[in-house]
């Protein structure tokens, strides 16, 4: 059974059609990358599958229950990250994690706080204050918050956006390690292409809305004749 069905999601903002008639489904252990220009939709097909936007038609299922009548139940096995969400900076790191947490309900929660300092290597910053971290230090905060409610399915907008190449690459080995090891789904953007390459088992590439290709990283080479998805992304974008 897929975690994630989306049908026709289509989401309008005056004028402009952002998501037109997308379908997308993630299964378990699956990393789906959704990739494309800037504009092209992505984030808010995401919004929309976080119940954070309301589709103007269309459908989203999650562990075969229906999100919009399903809300609290669906979206507590999900969760989130991105740069552009802001935590409550005036905090420190393990009272944030210590906030949501609660948020979340979490079980034993000390102990899953503790268990992801450790995991993103928070432990040494537990006690700075997240609006004095660098980008990086802050997309650790974010990935340890989105795993509080060990999700099912974590959904990433551009999570290695803005970081060190060092410090994506621990980024990326780590959300590598939670789908193989650990089983958990992914939908991710990103306009880091090498990144794609290396965790996603499945691509759909958006322009203006709609899903243009999609296969994995290999077949959309094949199909459209490139050495790479560098190559594949430029032939789509420009058509
Ligand atoms: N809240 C909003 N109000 C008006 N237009 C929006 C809003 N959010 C996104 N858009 C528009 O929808 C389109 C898709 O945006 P977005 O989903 O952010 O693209 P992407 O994440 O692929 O860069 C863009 O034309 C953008 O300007
Ligand atoms: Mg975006």
């Amino acid at each position: 059974m897929a975690i994630l069905e989306a049908r026709s999601l289509t989401k309008r903002f005056g004028a402009v059609t952002a998501v037109d008639g997308l379908d997308l489904a993630v299964g378990r252990a699956e990393v789906v990358g959704l990739l494309g220009p800037n504009g092209a939709g992505k984030s808010t097909t995401l919004h929309m599958l976080l119940g954070l936007i309301t589709p103007d038609e269309g459908s989203v299922t999650m562990f075969g229950k229906d999100l919009h009548r399903n809300r609290v139940e669906v979206l507590s096995r999900i969760n989130f990250a991105a740069s552009y969400v802001d935590l409550p900076g005036t905090l420190h790191v393990q009272e944030v994690l210590e906030v949501f947490a609660d948020l979340y309900a979490v079980d034993r929660p000390a102990a899953k706080v503790a268990a992801l300092l450790d995991l993103l290597e928070l432990g040494p910053l537990r006690r700075r204050k997240v609006m004095e971290l660098s980008s990086g230090q802050r997309t650790r905060v974010q990935l340890a918050k989105a795993l509080l409610n060990e999700p099912d399915l974590l959904i990433l907008d551009e999570p290695t956006a803005n970081l060190d190449p060092d410090a994506g690459d621990r980024i990326r080995t780590l959300l590598v390690r939670l789908a193989r090891e650990e089983g958990r789904a992914m939908l991710i953007t990103s306009h880091n292409m090498p990144e794609v390459e290396r965790m996603c088992d499945r691509i759909h590439f958006m322009a203006e809305g709609r899903i243009v290709a999609s296969g994995s990283a290999a077949e959309l080479a094949a199909s459209f004749e490139a050495d790479d998805l560098e190559a594949v992304f430029l032939k789509v974008a420009r058509g």
